[in-house]
């Protein structure tokens, strides 16, 4: 079996690339640039671009996929292609915003899992929360000593990517299945407690300021799309003083217990 993983470097899909190495399977890593990725067989995919898609999907049977604008062309000419089972990276956004806002962060994912479905694929939908990794938002106010936050209270339950793609890893060995799990780490904390977690992990205190959220939103506006910028302000704001959900999913799919943020942190988490 070959399994074509999009995103090969990322933060999620360069685990599931390991993994399913380890397992012994056969992997044929994709990205835009193949020169950046390691391994036998890599091979330049573009998720816009149908013209990379036949070399990408050529003997394969599963494919792990990013959400990465419109993926109807993809979704059409792997199913084409002979392709049995698609592991969506999908969010958790499109539990909380069931009938989303156009051009949102869950209008895009419900897009991906529709695209992935409509051509008739049996989708493993992955919905995680709030990822660790997000925590580098907050590099240069922890380099500072002091971090600004809208909604310091707002509840997530942060998960590792590396249970993500264990998630994935597992969903990909198993027989093709149509499901849509919830994905959460073990716990749920607030963003000034997960900020408490990086001081103790760095050994210093930092500051959480309040910023009032105009301010915090016209910042942001500078640099990330409107639909975006509106869908991290109603989530926030939303879960202000909210505990996250929490799942099991990871474990009962896995076989170990979700790993705590904890440590993440001491194991991932680098001084900025
Ligand atoms: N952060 C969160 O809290 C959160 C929560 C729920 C869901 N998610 C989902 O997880 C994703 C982020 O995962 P991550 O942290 O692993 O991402 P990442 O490290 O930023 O990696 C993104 C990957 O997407 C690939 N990519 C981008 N555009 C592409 C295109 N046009 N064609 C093919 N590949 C393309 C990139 O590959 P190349 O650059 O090599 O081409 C890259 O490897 C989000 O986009 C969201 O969908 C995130």
């Amino acid at each position: 079996m070959t399994v074509l993983v999009t995103g090969a470097r990322g933060a999620v899909g360069r685990h599931v690339v390991t993994g399913l190495r380890t397992a012994g399977v056969g992997v044929r890593a994709a990205g835009r640039d193949p020169e950046q990725l390691d391994g036998p067989d890599r091979v330049r995919l573009d998720l816009t671009d149908p013209s990379s898609f036949g070399p990408a999907l050529d003997g394969v049977e599963r494919v792990f996929v990013y959400v990465t604008g419109d993926l109807t062309a993809f979704a059409g000419a792997a199913a084409s292609a002979g392709v049995r089972h698609a592991v969506l990276l999908s969010s958790e956004s499109v539990l909380i915003e069931p009938d989303p806002e156009p051009g949102g962060i869950a209008a895009h994912h419900a897009e991906a899992e529709a695209a992935l479905r409509g051509a008739g694929l049996a989708t493993t939908a992955l919905r995680p929360g709030a990822f660790a990794g997000n925590t580098g938002q907050w590099s240069r106010g922890i380099a500072a000593g002091v971090v600004d936050l809208p909604f310091p209270e707002s509840g997530t339950a942060p998960i590792d990517e590396r249970d993500i793609a264990d998630v994935a890893v597992a969903a990909l060995l198993a027989d093709p299945a149509d499901e849509s799990p919830h994905l959460t780490g073990p716990e749920s904390l607030t963003m000034r407690e997960q900020i408490g977690q990086v001081g103790a992990q760095l050994g210093r205190t930092i500051e959480v300021r309040a910023v009032h959220p105009d301010v915090a939103r016209e910042q942001m506006a500078r640099y990330a799309p409107a639909g975006v910028v509106d869908s991290l302000f109603r989530y926030w704001r939303e879960t202000d003083g909210v505990p996250a959900a929490v799942t099991d999913e990871v474990e009962r799919r896995t076989g170990h217990p979700a790993r705590p943020y904890r440590q993440w942190l001491a194991e991932v988490f680098t001084t900025p």
